[in-house]
């Protein structure tokens, strides 16, 4: 299996004490638990890991999601993400996720009906939804109704029920869309539009995103197909930060629809789920293909970044990339060529040139063209994160149902290298020795 390493042990000195410890090696990982018994000496607490933002902390084991960075390798459960995108529907790939095996026609089927039959929310949702500011951010909008989701089914609270969990796991990739569909036309003043279960998933979301005053919505199959492969691509990315956030969140053992409210927190953030909005920014910025080169010019220099560029795990070029570019091809076809897309790739042309993003390993990444599709399709620039998280449940409900049964796992509560003040003695204010602060603390302590 790709995803196993070699076992055996360790042989680590402490250098302070000259002891010598043997800490195994299972899976091409130590545990850090085996460092604590490392101490100076018997009332030290023991050496721990210190490590920010997870970059070399593996925090579960998974079954799930394959990524081999430098070889720009995506699989969900064994399957390449390149023939799962080309062969197979996002409903089909969210049963692979979530019950790691494809389904066969039958399955498939009963899945589709489950998921199609939990596409209405209560009729109280559309009071919490117009509670929102006309202006409020979908994606705002978004966190607020998946966790009050969780009042409206008590029963979630049962989660080491496996039938409860099938039942939440269908009810949150059925409403979803739904609940996205009217967090735009909420910012839009448009009326709500209902699920039409005669259409596919992605056709019902387009439904409810841009029906007017038609009596049947038909969706135009090339967009519909390319939303379904743009949600397949983004359907999981193993241990993301948004992912993290459901796990730790849902480690508490509090109900999905909380757990994933913490998930689509994670995704609001510019860091995570808004990278494709930037890249639309910087791209409208450059405003014409013979600006170009003195874009790539100021980024080299260090002014700013080459948004859609770049990976923290990808150092390659990114797999889903090489799909979405194909697809905005498709789209432009139905919609009209953007001027905007040939400014995408006359960028990519040169900056794969260039030394500069060769030497560092930047390519593009899956952000550089979705942005192009969405904004064809339709969608406003603040829909982007929503369209995300759209794709992303079923990835945050297969991890969470994972976290859940892995009876390796704990309340996630890292531990912290305190660097603080030594235990000192509450003063009355009028002695407080202000001039004993230093210039550091006296700006923090101005109001
Ligand atoms: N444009 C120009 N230079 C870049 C870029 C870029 N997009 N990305 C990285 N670099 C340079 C850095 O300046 C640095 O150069 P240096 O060694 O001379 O200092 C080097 O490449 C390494 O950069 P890091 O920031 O250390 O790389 P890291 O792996 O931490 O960052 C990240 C990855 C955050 C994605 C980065 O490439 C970036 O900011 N890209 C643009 C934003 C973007 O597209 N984000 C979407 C990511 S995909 C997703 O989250 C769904």
């Amino acid at each position: 299996m790709t995803t196993v390493n070699s076992s055996g042990s360790l042989t680590v000195t402490d250098n302070r004490t000259g002891k010598t410890y043997d800490i195994p090696v299972e899976n091409g990982a130590f545990k850090t638990m085996d460092f604590r018994q490392i101490k100076v000496s018997d009332d030290d607490f023991g050496l721990l890991g210190y490590d920010p933002g997870f970059l070399n902390t593996a925090s579960c084991k998974s079954a799930i999601t394959y990524i081999d960075g430098d070889r720009g390798i995506l699989r969900y459960r064994g399957y390449p993400i390149e023939q799962l995108a080309l062969h197979s529907t996002f409903l089909e790939t969210a049963y692979l996720l979530i019950k790691g095996e494809l389904p066969d026609k039958e399955r498939l089927a009963v899945w589709s009906y489950n998921i199609h039959h939990h596409t209405m929310t209560h009729a109280n949702i559309v009071k919490f939804m117009d509670g929102f500011r006309y202006d409020a951010h979908p994606m705002g909008i978004m966190v607020g109704t998946v966790g009050a989701l969780s009042t409206f089914y008590p029963d979630a609270k049962d989660i080491m029920n496996e039938d409860s969990r099938k039942l939440q796991v269908r009810r949150l990739i059925g409403k979803i869309p739904t609940l996205a569909a009217m967090s735009f036309r909420h910012s839009m003043g448009f009326p709500y539009v209902l699920p039409d279960n005669d259409l596919s998933y992605p056709g019902n979301f387009l439904s409810m995103m841009f029906k007017m005053t038609e009596q049947n919505y038909s969706p135009n199959p090339v967009l519909e197909r390319a939303l379904d492969v743009l949600f397949i691509l983004h359907a999981d990315h193993e241990q993301n930060c948004s992912t993290n956030a459901v796990r730790a969140v849902g480690s508490s053992g509090v109900d999905p629809y909380t757990a994933v409210a913490a998930g689509c927190a994670a995704l609001y953030g510019p860091k995570h789920g808004g990278a494709n909005e930037a890249v639309i920014r910087m791209l409208m910025e450059i405003g014409s293909i013979e600006k170009v080169p003195e874009f790539i010019k100021s980024v080299k220099a260090g002014s700013g970044r080459l948004m859609g560029f770049g990976h923290r795990v990808y150092k390659n070029y990114d797999p889903r990339a090489k799909i979405i570019k194909k697809i905005a091809f498709e789209v432009f076809e139905e919609t009209g060529r953007s001027p905007l897309l040939d400014i995408a790739l006359e960028l990519e042309r040169i900056a794969l040139e260039d030394d500069y993003f060769i030497s560092r390993k930047l390519y593009p990444n899956v952000d550089f063209y979705s942005g192009l599709i969405y904004k064809a399709m339709g969608f406003p620039l603040d829909m982007f994160p929503v369209l995300f998280a759209i794709g992303r449940i079923p990835g945050w409900l297969s991890q969470w149902t994972e976290h859940v049964q892995d009876s390796d796992q704990k309340i996630a509560r890292p531990r912290q290298l305190y660097l603080g003040e030594e235990a000192r003695d509450w003063m009355p204010i009028e002695s407080r020795p202000r001039n004993r602060m230093d210039e550091k603390k006296l700006d923090i302590c101005r109001l």
